[in-house]
């Protein structure tokens, strides 16, 4: 493992035959990780020490003053370099124990490991509660609002529509939930065309066949992976020319970053265009200072346990449209029309958001701003610790805006590293690391192979690239500078490796 400050290096855990019992147990003390390593004179390994030696031999009637040399010879177990986190710990566990030098050709030890520092896996993106979240819970229960509506979900509204800046929103069950209401309320029905970015998670997308339609694909542009203003301009050109054109624009903003919405917002208005912004993955992100989820006729936001903030699912539909967003609410609870009884005209859905998970919600909120400098300092601390490799890169930032870095995307140039995605991905996975390939593009999924794409140019599908050479990191505003270290020092090993 990488040291960090209250790490004492490999030099530090040495001790010589020569050491005396008194100055071995202060060694230990101060070194703190239960052992010691015996090196010969050359450097090599003779054998390990821990506490329970040392007073073995004091019980055995050896005086503080004696030297280590009285220790019995005994073989070191050890690890090689090349290690991986499962064959330590199989190691560990085969032999009762918790730490585990590491040595190299010659025999000369170079790092220890620690059972506590990789028997943990590191996830991709896992929840970061604040101490907030329950206070909100519980004054749901004692309150018993545990149902589809009540206080929480009415504040956790209006403080995100405030934090957004927007007019109004409405808590749903799912970010899924958000996009197909979404459509419905911008009128997409069946036999109708509904364009959508490429390169996203297929919850985009299948919310365009849940009402009947059909997408149609629209590629990413390099500078911020999201939606190419030119080959959306060269579809809605097309559709018009065949009178086809599409009932919505769904224009997601990938892996926190925001899409480039005024080209796009200026080439659908012409052609009277609504978009639907899939602001699932940018939440507390920004597009020329303006909130992330703000920038379509509807934006839908999603709670999802893997997002910057989460409600342990769930999702939202914002505008600044209120009639619209009341809208939603009304075809969110089956569209019950007003009268004493059931009464029914239209179909509606079963989607809003629990009292209970809004109360997670408004807790997580207060702190959304904090995730994202946490989630943007593992970014910056992946790109200095492996942006000197040949052929990585990673994920831009467009300099119109600021991401919240939901995830970072790091890149492996083929044609400068033989290591690619899914070796690293296997390779990490050996450290009990979870990393995963960029999404899939849609025009490339089984599902919707049949479907167009327009790409951004005549080089091929930008986002075809973009899931040959990426790969989503942990990510986690909750990973410690010890997690994050760890990530960087198993990539560099897997290049080693390669
Ligand atoms: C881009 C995108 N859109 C939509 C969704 C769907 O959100 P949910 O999981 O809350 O339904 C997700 C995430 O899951 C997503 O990443």
């Amino acid at each position: 493992m990488t040291p960090d400050e209250t790490t004492p290096d490999i030099a530090q855990l040495q001790i010589s035959a020569d050491a005396t019992l008194r100055q071995a147990l202060e060694q230990l003390g101060t070194t703190a990780r239960g052992i010691l390593l015996l090196v010969g004179s050359d450097g090599t390994l003779l054998r390990t020490i821990t506490d329970g030696d040392l007073r073995r031999l004091l019980l055995d009637g050896a005086d503080l003053d004696d030297t280590i040399a009285a220790l019995p010879d005994q073989a070191p177990v050890t690890l090689a370099v090349g290690w991986t986190a499962r064959s330590a710990l199989a190691l560990m566990n085969e032999r009762s124990i918790h730490q585990l030098p590491v040595v190299d050709d010659a025999n000369r030890p170079v790092e220890l490991v620690l059972r506590s520092d990789i028997d943990t896996p590191i996830l991709l993106s896992t929840p970061h509660m604040s101490d907030l979240e329950q206070d909100f819970v519980a004054e749901a229960f004692e309150t018993n609002w545990v149902a589809p509506l009540g206080p929480n979900v009415d504040a956790f509204e209006v403080e995100m529509a405030e934090y957004l800046g927007a007019g109004a929103a409405a808590a749903l069950s799912s970010g899924t939930a958000a996009i197909h209401l979404g459509l419905r309320l911008l009128g997409v029905e069946s036999g109708d065309t509904v364009f959508c970015s490429d390169l996203t998670f297929v919850a985009s997308v299948n919310p365009v066949r849940y009402q009947g339609a059909e997408p149609v694909f629209i590629d990413s542009e390099p500078e911020s992976w999201n939606m190419s203003p030119s080959a959306l301009a060269e579809a809605l050109d097309d559709a018009k020319a065949r009178g086809t054109l599409p009932k919505a624009v769904i224009v997601v903003d990938l892996y926190g970053q925001s899409a480039d919405f005024d080209p796009i917002a200026e080439i659908s208005e012409t052609h009277g265009v609504p978009i639907l912004e899939d602001a699932a993955e940018s939440l507390g992100a920004t597009y020329k200072g303006r909130a992330s989820g703000t920038f379509g006729r509807v934006g839908a936001l999603s709670f999802n346990g893997n997002k910057i903030i989460t409600s342990s699912g769930g999702g939202m539909l914002v505008a600044d449209d209120e009639a619209l967003m009341e809208r939603a609410r009304h075809l969110a609870t089956q569209a019950r029309a007003p009268a004493p009884h059931y009464e029914h005209t239209e179909i509606g859905y079963n989607y809003r958001m629990s009292n209970v998970l809004a109360g997670v919600g408004r807790g997580q909120l207060r702190v959304l701003d904090e995730r994202v400098d946490a989630r943007r300092d593992v970014f910056a601390r992946y790109e200095k610790g492996l942006g000197d490799i040949e052929g990585v890169a990673f994920m831009p930032e467009a300099e119109y805006g600021r991401s919240n870095r939901w995830l970072s995307v790091m890149t492996l140039d083929p044609s400068a590293t033989p290591l690619t995605p899914s070796r690293l991905i296997a390779s990490l996975s050996e450290d009990q690391i979870e990393a995963r390939h960029v999404w899939k593009p849609m025009h490339m999924q089984p599902l919707y192979a049949d479907r167009p794409l327009f790409t951004h140019d005549s080089s091929g599908a930008f986002s075809a690239r973009a899931f040959a050479q990426g790969v989503c990191l942990p990510s986690g505003s909750n990973m410690t500078v010890g997690q994050q270290d760890r990530v960087i020092t198993a990539i560099h090993r897997a290049f080693e490796r390669c």
